[in-house]
């Protein structure tokens, strides 16, 4: 590879009078018999580089040709300009890589969000994917920098797994069997001993559990950052098949210092994102959702507002005789995305964390209330998005979760390692998980959870 400059280096450096060189993509064009402008762009930056090219240079006739889209590398001298940018390259050299066709799918007119998601993969050549994709990489680098800051170790947890850690029943299975085939024990059901783990297998819905053995069985403070799938039958704008998660998890903390946390790093990752995406955020937000930068701004100076589950259905009850919800409200029921979104939008403007929910709605392994009939979960709500993160005090006592998980009909041999958490040393201990691409739906102030991943994952749809 030949040298050349980045443009986000070009910015930061604005290296007048010299003769650099730069490569990239043609974001759009004007061509004239006498002279040539190219807006280029290489991805590092937000910020396009104008280039002139006089029709002096030898190669000016193959200049014309090129179109949208089109791959050059240039060498040339900047100048200060007059126009929008402060500077600007004159070409002394244009060197093409590919010129587009005609079939190129971006198209100005046609690059509405819906048609970009059909051509995924030519999706970060938009400004739109290219600023949403930065975003991303800075939320995940303020990520490791959050936790290793508050002294938690980065835990890797398997993918594969034998134990559901929600309790749910959401897992896609993985086998090696064949399923023509199939082998099978005398009363006819299926014999997972043939299997390839030898006994039956699934994708990770969380890895919790395991991070729970770690913060307990040593580590202290642990957070795991990796995929998790559901199988859940969810198509809506906020649901992935396969999704990213951010789960830490701490010994020794009660349920108000995980929320202490939980603020605290949703915090963080928006100042990260104010301080090193401010281009990105303006773009995103003069497109697709003005108010947002005024919106996190006022985020990162009011505290979260703490409300009980109980609390929070007496608002909705109250609210619903003049608002009207789509799901009624009543205590007991699993509060839904309007009423999330309404809480943290209209009700409280701010995100919002409601804790103590009823046992029924939540998974077996959270901490028993004295009250009998909740246990110490939180969920933080956010604008625009609803929930955002979901996280509890865990249960350890070792009669109290075999009790339950009990209740739940859960075969309690498939997590004797969990429950020996609650026989050796056990301490409490809380943690949570935030969804990845919900955090970078609300920062970025994108609707559609599709828009935010590279490749999503959704029911039907697993092309690229
Ligand atoms: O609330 P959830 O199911 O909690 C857990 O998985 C716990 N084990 C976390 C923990 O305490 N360590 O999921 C956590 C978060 C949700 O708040 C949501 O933001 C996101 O994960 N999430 C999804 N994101 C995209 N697509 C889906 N299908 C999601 N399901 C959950
Ligand atoms: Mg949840």
């Amino acid at each position: 590879m030949s040298e050349y400059l980045l443009i986000k280096k070009v910015y930061e450096t604005k290296p007048v009078d010299q003769t650099i060189v730069v490569k990239g993509w043609i974001k759009s064009l004007r061509q004239s018999k006498k002279f040539s402008f190219l807006v280029l762009n290489d991805g590092t930056t937000q910020r396009d580089l104008q280039i002139i090219v006089d029709a002096t240079l030898p190669n000016y006739e193959e200049v014309t040709k090129l179109t949208m889209g089109s791959s050059v590398e240039i060498e040339g001298l900047m100048v200060a300009s007059q126009g929008k940018q402060p500077v600007e390259l004159q070409a002394k050299r244009v060197h093409i890589f590919c010129v587009n066709t005609e079939d190129y799918p971006l198209q100005k007119k046609e690059t509405s969000l819906e048609y970009l998601r059909e051509v995924a993969h030519l999706r970060s050549r938009t400004n739109t994917f290219s600023a949403v994709f930065r975003l991303r990489h800075v939320l995940a680098q303020a990520t490791h920098q959050f936790f290793t800051n508050e002294s938690f170790a980065y835990l890797h947890t398997p993918i594969i797994t034998a134990s559901d850690a929600e309790g749910a029943g959401e897992m896609f299975r993985i086998s090696t069997l064949n399923l023509d085939k199939l082998p099978r024990s005398e009363k006819g059901q299926i014999d997972f001993s043939k299997d390839y783990f030898g006994r039956e297998t699934f994708l990770s819905v969380s890895g919790q559990l395991e991070a729970e053995t770690f913060a307990v069985g040593g580590l202290g403070r642990v957070y795991t950052f990796g995929p998790t799938f559901r199988s859940e039958n969810s198509n809506t704008a906020r649901h992935l098949s396969e999704f990213w998660m951010v789960e830490p998890e701490a010994s020794f903390f009660t349920l108000e210092d995980n929320a202490k946390l939980a603020s605290n790093y949703v915090k963080h990752l928006i100042t990260s994102a104010l301080k090193e995406c401010g281009d990105e955020l303006e773009f995103l937000a003069s497109r697709y959702s003005p108010e947002n930068l005024k919106n996190l701004e006022h985020v990162m100076n009011s505290p979260f507002e703490m409300v009980t589950y109980t609390k929070a259905v007496e608002i909705l009850t109250e609210v619903s005789k003049t608002h009207k919800f789509e799901y009624p409200v009543s205590w007991g029921m699993d509060l839904q995305t309007e009423h999330e979104r309404f809480l943290a939008e209209q009700y409280f403007k701010r995100p919002t964390i409601v804790t103590d929910y009823p046992k029924e709605i939540k998974s077996f392994y959270m901490k028993q209330s004295e009250d009998g009939r909740t246990v110490r979960a939180m969920d933080v709500l956010v604008p625009g998005v609803g929930e955002l993160i979901g996280g509890s005090q865990r249960e350890d006592n070792y009669d109290k979760l075999v009790k339950r998980m009990a209740e739940l009909k859960m075969e309690t041999s498939n997590y004797w390692w969990y429950l020996d958490l609650r026989k050796y040393g056990s301490v409490p201990h809380s943690g949570f998980g935030l969804g990845f691409e919900r955090a970078v739906m609300y920062i970025s102030g994108m609707s559609n959870i599709r828009d935010v991943i590279p490749f999503p994952r959704t029911p039907k749809n697993a092309e690229f």
